[in-house]
C-alpha cells in the first residue's frame, strides 16, 4: 500500500532481482510491504540460481526486475517461477526497463517482432505486469494480462525545477509528449529537435522553432543508450548559443561508456531514473510504480496484436 492507503486481499511482499535492488527496497518502502529474501547468483558456466530464502505462500509478490542486460530476462523468469511454485497468491511482474521495446513491429522483412517474443514467453508466470514509460505505449498491447505504464515525466520534471533549467527540447517528435508534460509543470518553452539529411553523410539538427540562445536547456528522452542522440543534439545547441545543457531520461542504458562521452560533450548534468542503476540514477520510479500497484490492475486485457502484421 503507499503509505497511509488502506489495502485489501493478500499482503504484498517485493521480490528483487539483481537489475533493480535499489529501487525494490524504495519500492518496498512505498508500499509498506516487506523485501522476500532471496538468493541469487551465477553457476561458473553463467547460468543464473535463484532460492527464495522466505515463505512467500498465499502473499501477493511483486517481482522487480528489469531485462536488460540479456542475463536479468533469464533471472526474471526463474523469479516469477519460483514465485508462483512457492504458492504466491498473486503474482505482479514489474519490469522497469523493458527492453526490446523498440522492435515492436517488423520494420524489415525477416525481422522478430522482439517485443512481441518476449511478452508471449513471460506472461505465463504473471498475473499482471507493471512497466516504466515503455518506448511505445503499443506494447503493451502484447500482453493478454492485464498490463500498465506508469511514466517518469513528473518525477523527472520535480528534478529538474533545481537545475535552472530555461527551455526543454525533446530530441524527435515522438518524445515531445513527455518533454511538453515537464516544460509545463516547470513553467517553461518546450520544442522538438528536427534532423535534415544535407547529405549522405550530413544531417543538421536543431530546434524546429525555439531560439536557444544564452539559455540553460534540458534535452529529454525515454532512452541513453549510446549517447549519440542526446551529444548529436548538444552539438547543435552550443553551436546555436545554449549557454547551459542537461541531459535527463527515464532508462539510462548508458551503453559503450556514454555516461562520460556525455559530459565530454559539454552537459553539465546527466540524469536518469533508478529503473536501470548507475551513477546517474538521481531519480526514483518507486512512488508511481507503488502508486500503480495500489490501484486493482486493469481488468480487461488489451487486444494482442498480430504478430504478422507488418505496419
Ligand atoms: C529512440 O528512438 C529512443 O527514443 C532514444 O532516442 C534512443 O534509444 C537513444 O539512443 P542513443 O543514446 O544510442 O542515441
Amino acid at each position: 500500500m503507499i503509505r497511509g492507503e488502506p489495502r485489501s486481499g493478500p499482503a504484498m511482499r517485493v521480490l528483487s532481482g539483481s537489475a533493480n535492488q535499489a529501487l525494490a527496497g524504495r519500492l518496498a518502502a512505498h508500499l509498506g510491504a516487506e523485501k522476500v529474501d532471496v538468493e541469487r547468483r551465477r553457476f561458473p558456466d553463467g547460468e543464473a540460481y535463484v532460492r527464495l530464502l522466505s515463505p512467500v505462500r498465499g502473499e501477493h509478490v511483486v517481482v522487480v526486475q528489469s531485462t536488460h542486460p540479456d542475463p536479468n530476462l533469464v533471472e526474471l523468469f526463474l523469479l516469477l517461477d519460483a514465485a508462483r511454485r512457492n504458492g504466491a497468491a498473486r503474482v505482479s511482474c514489474v519490469v522497469p526497463y523493458y527492453a526490446y521495446a523498440r522492435q515492436d513491429k517488423v520494420f524489415k522483412e525477416g525481422e522478430p517482432i522482439s517485443s512481441l517474443a518476449f511478452s508471449t514467453a513471460l506472461e505465463g508466470f504473471f498475473d499482471d505486469f507493471v512497466t516504466v514509460d515503455p518506448h511505445k505505449t503499443t506494447i503493451l498491447e502484447h500482453f493478454s494480462k492485464p498490463s500498465r505504464s506508469v511514466s517518469a515525466a513528473e518525477l523527472l520534471a520535480d528534478h529538474l525545477k533545481t537545475a535552472r533549467i530555461d527551455a526543454i527540447l525533446a530530441p524527435d517528435v515522438g518524445a515531445l509528449r513527455s518533454s511538453t508534460l515537464i516544460a509545463d509543470r516547470l513553467g517553461v518553452s518546450v520544442d522538438h529537435l528536427e534532423k535534415k539529411r544535407i547529405s549522405g553523410t550530413q544531417v543538421t539538427i536543431k530546434p524546429k522553432t525555439l531560439d536557444v540562445q544564452g539559455r540553460s536547456v534540458a534535452i529529454v528522452d525515454d532512452i541513453i543508450s549510446t549517447g549519440g542522440t542526446m551529444i548529436a543534439a548538444a552539438q547543435q545547441l552550443l553551436a546555436s548559443g545554449a549557454t547551459r545543457l542537461v541531459a535527463a531520461c527515464t532508462h539510462g542504458v548508458f551503453a559503450m561508456d556514454a555516461l562520460a562521452k556525455l559530459k565530454e560533450a559539454g552537459f553539465a548534468e546527466v540524469v536518469s531514473t533508478d529503473t536501470l542503476e548507475s551513477a546517474a540514477s538521481r531519480v526514483t520510479v518507486a512512488p508511481v510504480v507503488a502508486e500503480a500497484l495500489s490501484r486493482p490492475a486493469p481488468d480487461k486485457p488489451r487486444a494482442r496484436a498480430n504478430p504478422k502484421a507488418r505496419e
